[in-house]
């Protein structure tokens, strides 16, 4: 018994060997490698407990990159041994994953799971725009991708642009170049050349007078009208300069109140797309654990709200939703600014919000690196107890005052920040500490 478990063991221990030979350890030399390689890489450090839930999905993508025979080198570089990394690719959290080719990088902010990054490095590494030369190509693609931005025409200003804001957005999406022969035939184009997002089960055309900058329509129009949204593509509405208009449903167990929240939802999107492409960006999130987050409380699903990405602000309706006419009632409430806006990036929200990330950083620090953690932690702590024991029992005499103060406080400087949140009235302290930022 004991054998074979040592046998799977081994079998296992080997695996990962030689799945995590794929990976690559790299030092602050690796700069070098960049300028004729195309370099995946992962910045970390030893106590982030995200970067040690993602360590074996980097040997799996390392692994498939190389069967797949892609020209990608994985490689992950600790931030904390090569110092400099971190200010010098500008990294302000961990894990951050960026792809380098050529002098451009580009940074993977998507869900963490080996089949999205793979497709992330397949998009960003190959050219930023493709061509479709068939009819068979156009209708693969299609099948493949919920939506997808294509030039057609021949050479002009306008692909240049193209060519310029595709280099921006192959972070997010697909660009083709095609000829008007291998589009669908329900296709028609008034003027060549043009530019269309296929998505929705349609397209749309860019119109430079209406649309203005190519740049901010890609922008607008990256994501399906509707759709199910989780936290990674929430975030990035930060920078849609949309508000977001959310079905909060539970999909596992969906209610009557829940499938007419969504359906109201989509036929909003589609009916009213006109009227509110700029405004909003329609779809649904299954679990409303990032949302309490996000708001800091907790709404009964399902629910109805609208998010302002950029400001960290949302707005409930004041009373249920019903038809389509109260849906659109609330959206026009929250535009005209009738509507109450909650939570934002005021002073008191924004403290609370740093307070709540400290605390879950404080404590991803003790799942990732429990010794680690309790030193960093403990020193300060272990260093204020040994004074006030030490000043409890040392005799009193006259000089002893400037000296207690003077042991204290560097002590609670070099660490203090830390330390302080861990203290049950945090919340005071936390906001200091910002305050002296
Ligand atoms: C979000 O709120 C800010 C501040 O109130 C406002 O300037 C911005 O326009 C809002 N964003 C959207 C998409 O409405």
């Amino acid at each position: 018994m004991a054998r074979m478990r040592n046998l799977i063991l081994t079998a296992l221990l080997s695996v990962i060997v030689v799945v995590s030979g794929y990976v690559e350890e790299l030092d602050d030399k690796f700069k070098e490698y960049l300028k004729n390689e195309l370099w995946l890489v992962e910045f970390y450090t030893p106590w982030c407990a995200y970067c040690h839930t993602f360590e074996p999905i980097l040997y799996e993508v390392g692994a498939e990159l190389k069967s797949m025979g892609s020209p990608v080198n994985v490689g992950k570089i600790d931030t904390t041994v090569h110092t400099s990394i971190a200010s010098e690719f500008n990294i302000r959290g961990y894990p951050t994953i960026k792809l380098f080719k050529g002098d451009l990088s580009f940074d993977y902010k998507g869900p963490r799971t080996k089949d999205a990054i793979i497709e992330f490095t397949n998009r960003v590494s190959g050219p930023v725009v493709k061509p479709l030369s068939s009819v068979q190509l156009f209708q693969h693609v299609m099948s493949h991708h919920d939506l997808i931005f294509v030039y057609i025409g021949q050479e002009s200003l306008l692909k240049k642009k193209y060519y310029k804001a595709a280099t921006e957005y192959i972070v997010h999406t697909y660009f083709f170049t095609a000829s008007e022969e291998v589009l669908p035939k329900a296709v028609t184009l008034q003027d060549v050349p043009a530019i269309a997002v296929f998505k929705d089960g349609t397209y749309y055309l860019y119109n430079e007078i209406v649309d203005g900058d190519l740049s901010f329509w890609i922008n607008r129009e990256r994501f399906p009208s509707y759709f199910q949204i989780d936290s990674f593509s929430l975030y990035q509405m930060g920078e849609l300069s949309k508000l977001v208009a959310l079905a909060v449903v539970d999909e596992k167990n969906p209610s009557e109140k829940s499938i007419r929240y969504k359906t109201l939802m989509e036929r909003l999107s589609t009916e009213y797309r006109d009227h509110y492409k700029s405004d909003y960006q329609f779809g649904y999130m299954d679990g409303n654990e990032y949302i309490n987050g996000l708001i800091m409380g907790e709404v009964e699903m399902p629910f109805i709200i609208v998010l302002n990405m950029t400001i960290d602000g949302y707005c409930l309706p004041e009373s249920t939703i019903e038809t389509i006419e109260d849906l659109l009632r609330f959206l026009n409430s929250v535009l005209d600014g009738s509507a109450k806006l909650l939570g934002g990036n005021g002073f008191l929200q924004h403290t609370k919000r740093v307070f709540n990330k400290a605390r879950s950083t404080v404590v991803s620090m003790f799942q990732a690196a429990p010794f680690f953690s309790c030193f960093v932690f403990g020193l300060p702590v272990g260093i204020v107890v040994l004074v006030i024991w030490r000043t409890c029992t040392a005799v009193p005499a006259d000089d002893e005052k400037p000296m207690e103060g003077a042991t204290a406080s560097p002590a609670l400087d070099a660490h203090g920040r830390k330390a302080k949140e861990m203290q049950p009235d945090g919340i005071e302290k936390t906001s200091e500490a910002k305050k002296e930022d």
